[in-house]
């Protein structure tokens, strides 16, 4: 994997510390964002997508692996180093309510991230403050407002100008559409992507969301109990999704097939495994449609961990079985 520069994950693992023992959340995780691109990260809940973007930013556990940012690798460095590549990875999540101190005005929150202002005296600040909030499509007058006064998807403008206040190279974005209602939604993602043509960073989306994933991303990532099971760019993955966890996924979103009456697979069953068990070999092979469970012969699934495609292509499925870009399953 080539560094261009935005966000890298080469060999990211994250373990939890759960009641049980340990659980690891994110197992050997590679993945490239390159600058001025979006990536979608999909999977089911508990897939170890939130987990992924919290280890980027340094929250909660530690990881093994390499994550680089802008091409640099911020673990090790010394501290300000670290606070400073820190700074250049923004995280914004589904609830701004937890990310805006309720007490504080949107000048202040703005102003108060991560220091960002520090060397502005206070008429630049001022005029920087006004400059993302225009950015982000809200009135100056917002300034002076508290959290509570302003609607959720208002909200979460005022965070995501936050974000922005430090130029990030990096924007994490983890269901920031989820808390809003389904009419604000639409413009909020416009908004974030065209803010990103217009900055250059690198933008990570998760979201349970797949028209959403699909309006902002240029390649999505399918994410199945801590692993990447799928990778292609966006328009590949849902016309020719080759991994059958794929193929399940998006058949629950009739709304991607605009041609097809009904689902083209049968809809996920069973429920997602323990990652603190994870099943031998390929992990999704006790519920997949193709796998051993239906088709005797396969149990090379059970058996053996499928190795994703070669890295450089554009198209990598983690399957032992694929389906065909076309559709069609080869056995
Ligand atoms: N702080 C924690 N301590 C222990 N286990 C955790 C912790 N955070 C997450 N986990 C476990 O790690 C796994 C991955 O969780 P994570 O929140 O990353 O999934 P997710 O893909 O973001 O799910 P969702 O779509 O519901 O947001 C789950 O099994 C979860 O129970
Ligand atoms: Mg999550």
């Amino acid at each position: 994997m080539t560094d261009r520069g935005g966000l890298t994950l080469y060999d990211v693992t994250v373990r939890h510390q759960g009641p049980f023992g340990p659980v690891t959340a994110v197992d050997g995780v590679s993945l490239e964002v390159p600058p001025g691109t979006t990536v979608g990260l999909v999977g089911e809940s508990g897939s170890g997508k939130s987990t992924l973007a919290r280890a980027v930013v340094g929250l909660d556990s530690p990881y093994a692996g390499r994550i680089t940012v802008g091409g640099r690798e911020y673990r090790g460095r010394r501290a300000a180093e670290r606070r400073r590549l820190g700074r250049q990875v923004q995280l914004v999540f589904q609830d701004p309510d937890t990310a805006l101190d309720p007490r504080m005005t949107v000048r202040q929150s703005i102003a108060e991230s991560a220091g960002a202002f520090v060397p502005l005296d206070r008429r630049s600040r001022e005029q920087r403050i006004r400059q993302l909030l225009e950015l982000v499509g809200l009135d100056a007058a917002c300034a002076d407002r508290v959290p509570g006064e302003l609607s959720g998807g208002q909200r979460q403008r005022v965070a995501v100008a936050r974000a922005l206040a430090v130029d990030p190279t990096v924007l994490l974005a983890d269901e920031v559409t989820s808390a809003l209602d389904v009419s604000v939604r639409a413009a909020l993602l416009t908004m974030i992507r065209d803010l990103q043509r217009r900055m250059g960073f690198a933008m990570l989306f998760i979201s349970h969301d797949l028209a959403a994933v699909r309006h902002v991303s240029d390649v999505v990532a399918v994410m199945y109990l801590g692993r990447i099971v799928e990778t292609a760019p966006t328009e590949d993955l849902l016309r020719g999704p080759r991994h059958p966890y794929t193929r399940s996924l998006l058949s629950a979103v009739p709304s991607l097939h605009p041609g097809r009456r009904q689902a083209v697979e049968p809809l996920l069953s069973g429920e997602v495994p323990d990652p603190a068990a994870p099943p031998t070999g390929c992990r999704f092979h006790p519920r997949c449609p193709v796998g051993p469970a239906r088709h005797p012969g396969r149990e090379v699934c059970a058996a053996r961990d499928p190795q994703q495609d070669a890295a450089g292509q554009p198209h990598r499925a983690a399957c032992h079985f694929p389906y065909r870009a076309d559709g069609v399953h080869p056995a």
